[in-house]
């Protein structure tokens, strides 16, 4: 596809973006910008090519530029832009709640839509309130969350969110909030490849959390499958399985956060499957819709809709006051079911289980470069932690990420680690390259 033509920025031209999660002063000074992308590629604004090991940023599962994709989202405009989200619909947005029900597993069978990771985040966690309401255990208001655990940027999420540099600038949060610790100890599942086999215990926090607050005190937990914000933390061998009994011995509702784990990263189309452990929500986003449009999705159990149905007040009445201009956008419906397409088409949650090993071996490579401390994967991902420069924490990782993309590689960095996630049509010679220029870039780290 030919790149849009972009009139190189000046200084000035940068300077009302105020750009997220970005550092804006030394960002402007050395911008890095991108202007077309097509398959495993970004192009930069000087024409030079970057390979893409970070599917942007976890969500361009299929692969960048995908035509299909850009044609439904076309159509779509030009046949209706916008439909009024309020008791009202367009056909899209039910077919694409139908889909997802189908591909979920067990009766994960009720979709409602957002915009984001975010706003999914939010609304999962107030659909955990209100449903123990409805059910009439209204004790039920503490909401848990995990250390280390990422859930985007609104209040709810970050409240059960577990990186204290997000959080502290923004109080009070969420009062009744209490977090699980992490599972990643070095110690004892350094170099792990897949589920490390030490930690499982560490769910039984979980019971420890309800002698504290009481029996009918906890509403939900949240928690990432596998953490990739933080730096890809890979659950412990039977640690899911273990929160869920625990959540139905007690009556806790498990959300999975599967913003980044959804649609193929770990092999299947969603890590519940992976892990054999059906949650009662799941929050969705990025690769619904291969990142073409913003969207986001809750799926929620049947018997969790249904009792939002039956507590409500006989028509009319609205039975879950929530919801956004954009929920169910058409144009982002249309470009999640061109992406649902693409990817069932191509098999391309196959394709990244069938790769794997290879990925995992290529990943584990770099095990004795220089401040490599740990490596861990699961799926098409893998997370690489290095030695911090004494007093400089981040800097090295940092460092890494800017001459990697000088170089033509687009990694992610979080703390000192170092994150990939490329898309699922990442081949064998591409996954050898990124491994070359990584190791390079280690070998001449500072
Ligand atoms: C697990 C998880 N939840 C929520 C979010 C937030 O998503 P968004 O940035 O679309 O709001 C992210 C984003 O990376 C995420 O990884």
């Amino acid at each position: 596809m030919t790149p849009l033509s972009n009139p190189p920025l000046s200084k000035n031209g940068l300077e009302a973006y105020w750009m997220p999660f970005t550092d804006n002063r030394h960002f402007k000074g050395h911008p890095r910008v991108l202007v077309a992308a097509e398959g495993m590629y970004y192009t930069r604004d000087d024409g030079e090519r970057i390979l893409d090991a970070v599917a942007g940023l976890w969500c361009v599962n299929a692969g960048h530029g995908r035509t299909a994709i850009a044609e439904a989202i076309a159509t779509q405009a030009k046949a209706l832009d916008y439909s009024p989200a309020f008791q009202m619909g367009h056909p899209r947005a039910f077919e694409l709640a139908a889909r997802l029900a189908k591909m979920l597993p067990g009766d994960l069978d009720h979709v409602f839509f957002t915009n984001s990771g975010s706003e999914s985040v939010e609304t999962a966690l107030k659909i955990a309130l209100a449903y123990h309401l409805h059910r009439g255990e209204e004790s039920r208001r503490v909401l848990v969350g995990r250390e280390r655990g990422y859930h985007g940027v609104n209040f709810g999420g970050l409240s059960v969110g577990g990186i204290p540099a997000n959080k502290e600038d923004f109080g009070p949060l969420v009062a009744q909030v209490d977090l699980l610790p992490h599972t990643h100890h070095p110690d004892h599942n350094a170099f792990s490849r897949g589920e490390p086999d030490w930690g499982g215990h560490l769910a039984g926090a979980l019971e420890e959390m309800v002698e504290k607050h009481g029996n009918q005190a906890i509403a939900a937990i949240m928690v990432e499958p596998v953490a990739g914000s933080t730096g890809v933390l890979v659950p412990p061998q039977g640690y899911l399985k273990h929160l869920r009994e625990i959540c139905d011995d007690h009556g806790i509702l498990l959300i999975f956060d599967e913003v980044i784990t959804g649609f193929g990263r770990l092999g299947s189309a969603f890590a519940c499957e992976k892990f054999g452990v059906l949650p009662d929500m799941v929050t969705l986003a990025k690769g619904l819709t291969n990142g073409a449009a913003p969207m986001g999705a809750v799926a929620v159990r049947k018997g969790i809709y249904e009792t939002f149905m039956d507590a409500a007040d006989p028509d009319p009445a609205i039975e879950f006051a929530h919801g956004y201009t954009y929920s169910g956008h058409p144009l982002a419906c249309a470009a999640a079911l061109a992406a649902q397409d693409i990817y069932r088409d191509e098999g391309l949650f196959a394709c990244a289980g069938e790769l794997t090993p290879y990925w995992e071996e290529a990943v584990h490579s770099l095990g004795n470069l220089p401040h490599v401390t740990d490596i861990r994967n699961m799926g098409l991902m893998a997370g690489i932690e290095l030695d911090p420069i004494p007093e400089r924490p981040t800097a090295r990782a940092f460092d890494i990420y800017l001459r990697a993309f000088e170089k033509g590689l687009l990694i992610r960095t979080t703390g000192d680690i170092i994150a990939l996630s490329p898309p699922l049509i990442v081949e064998r010679h591409e996954v050898d390259r990124m491994m070359e220029l990584l190791a390079t870039l280690l070998k001449q780290a500072v």
